[in-house]
């Protein structure tokens, strides 16, 4: 990104001096909503709407993924394209790799990241998160020849997850953190096809992205196991550490699209069953059936 330089010089400056500066000497991208933006649109006098960089690992496929056009699409983008419609913000995302994703935003070459992220503990010390507004649970998904009913009849058997994923924690939890039999990739796709090549045995990963990849591969000839012993997660947007301007703008903007009922009509349109009652309870209902709560 040749903008960097700027972009670090543009941190130090502060977000108002920002978005001056960018008025100045740049022409930033120009919102495709800006007819809507207040009376008389972005004037001299008025400060464009600051344009955030959202990371996103788009090969998790329904909340992230790229279409035929290579453009970022899913749940996760339509949901943080409302909140910042709704905050008063612009919104850009860069695809951008798992591995790296939370090194990118304390870098600050990321401003948000949206990547069906589940709010742990761990990554509580390291970055900020916005309100919860998705519930998910590990989901296993194996061949429907397998003889597995819950997640202990894995010890013997060769798993694959994404590198770093709360599938990955699980399954290390299980089987011990050097065991040769977990098979990490860089992308959750890549484990799944493995899965279907026979190179592992079952893949652990996020019940709303496995559950998706099945119905969508039906000759993979897959099931799903369910187990009690997964904890409940909850995703949130992810801010660097501190920025307690924009965390306050995207909690607004969520609890916005939730009074709205904007947030029912997307978890709708990606789920299937409209909600009108909170962010949790709406994700609850469809998206961790049998192992939450
Ligand atoms: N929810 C899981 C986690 O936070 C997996 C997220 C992976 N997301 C992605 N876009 N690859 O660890």
């Amino acid at each position: 990104m040749t903008e960097k330089p700027v972009r670090r010089f543009l941190l130090i400056a502060g977000w108002t001096t920002a978005s001056l500066l960018l008025a100045a000497c740049g022409k930033p991208d120009v919102p495709a909503n800006a007819a809507l933006t207040p009376a008389g649109g972005p004037a001299a006098s008025t400060a464009p709407a600051r344009v955030y960089v959202v990371g996103t690992d788009a090969a998790y496929a329904p909340f992230e993924s790229q279409n035929e056009k290579a453009e970022i699409v899913g749940f996760d983008i339509d949901v943080v394209k409302a909140v910042a419609h709704q905050a008063g913000f612009e919104v850009k995302f860069v695809n951008t790799p798992w591995e790296g994703i939370f090194n990118a935003l304390q870098q600050g070459d990321r401003d948000l990241v949206t990547s069906a992220v589940t709010i742990t503990p761990e990554r509580r010390q390291t970055m900020d998160f916005s309100q919860p507004y998705f519930d998910a649970v590990q989901l296993i998904v194996v061949k429907q020849t397998s003889k597995v009913a819950r997640f202990n009849d894995l010890k013997p058997l060769k798993v694959g997850v994404q590198t770093g994923t709360t599938g990955d924690e699980a399954i290390t939890k299980l089987l011990g953190k050097t065991s040769p039999n977990i098979k990490r990739f860089e992308l959750t796709p890549l484990a799944l096809k493995e899965l279907e090549a026979g190179g592992v045995d079952a893949v652990v990963a996020d019940n709303g992205v496995v559950s998706n990849y099945v119905a969508n591969n039906p000759a993979g000839q897959f099931k799903t196991v369910t187990d009690p012993s997964f904890t409940p997660e909850q995703y949130g947007i992810a801010i660097k550490k501190g920025n307690a301007e924009l965390l306050a703008k995207v909690n607004q903007g969520l609890a916005g699209i939730q009074a709205n009922g904007t947030y029912q009509a997307l978890y709708a349109k990606y789920f299937g069953s409209a909600s009108s009652v909170g962010i949790a309870a709406a994700a609850a209902s469809a998206a961790a059936p049998a192992a939450s709560k």
